[in-house]
């Protein structure tokens, strides 16, 4: 039985450590009602205008991004050890050419808040609500991360976009 996890940032730690293994998908949909699976691991969960928030890093050149551009809205949900195909499948295949949902099996079922599904496989859902948005100014980044992640050479624009979603719903099963 899923549980309501509603304090908060009790698990931030544990669930940043999941982020971080890249353990985690991030599932948007657009207008055309396809939901898609993207891996993530840059992001963070904070406390802002009194809502507790998750912030996901999207690089303008996804699919995903598009789909969030259409929808405000999308879900994270955490994945235990043992999905490591399913996580690189997702984060190097892009929604415009597979449908990833398919070709993983994983299982996207209708979520409490948002019209986003979560992904019944995954440990722990979040639900999000974009309550605020911010395209990364380069000009204020560190020359040496510019350099690393956003190379000159690159013609497409890459810079990732910042989505602060607000979790309005958590649940699934964690451990104490
Ligand atoms: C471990 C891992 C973490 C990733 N984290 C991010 C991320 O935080 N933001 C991002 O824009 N792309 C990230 N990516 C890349 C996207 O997942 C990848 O480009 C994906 O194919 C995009 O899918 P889409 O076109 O369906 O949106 C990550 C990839 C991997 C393997």
């Amino acid at each position: 039985m899923e549980k309501r996890i509603i304090e908060f940032p009790q698990h931030a730690e544990k669930l940043l450590e999941v982020l971080k293994s890249g353990r985690v998908l991030l599932v948007a949909q657009g207008h055309e009602g396809k939901p898609n699976p993207m891996t993530i691991a840059w992001g963070s969960i904070m406390f802002a205008w009194g809502k507790p928030i998750f912030v996901a890093m999207v690089r303008d050149s996804r699919h995903t991004y598009k789909l969030l551009e259409e929808s405000n809205h999308f879900t994270v949900n955490f994945f235990d050890e043992g999905y490591n195909k399913a996580m690189g499948f997702c984060g190097t295949k892009s929604g415009r050419d597979y449908d990833k949902f398919k070709e993983t099996n994983l299982t996207p079922i209708k979520a409490k808040a948002v019209d986003s599904p979560v992904i019944e496989e995954a440990f722990l859902h979040m639900e999000c609500k974009v309550v605020y948005k911010q395209e990364m100014n380069p000009e204020a980044l560190d020359p040496s991360i510019l350099a690393a992640h956003y190379p000159k050479d690159v013609a497409e624009k890459t810079y990732h976009t910042l989505y602060y979603g607000e979790i309005v719903e958590m649940y699934g099963n964690i451990a104490q």
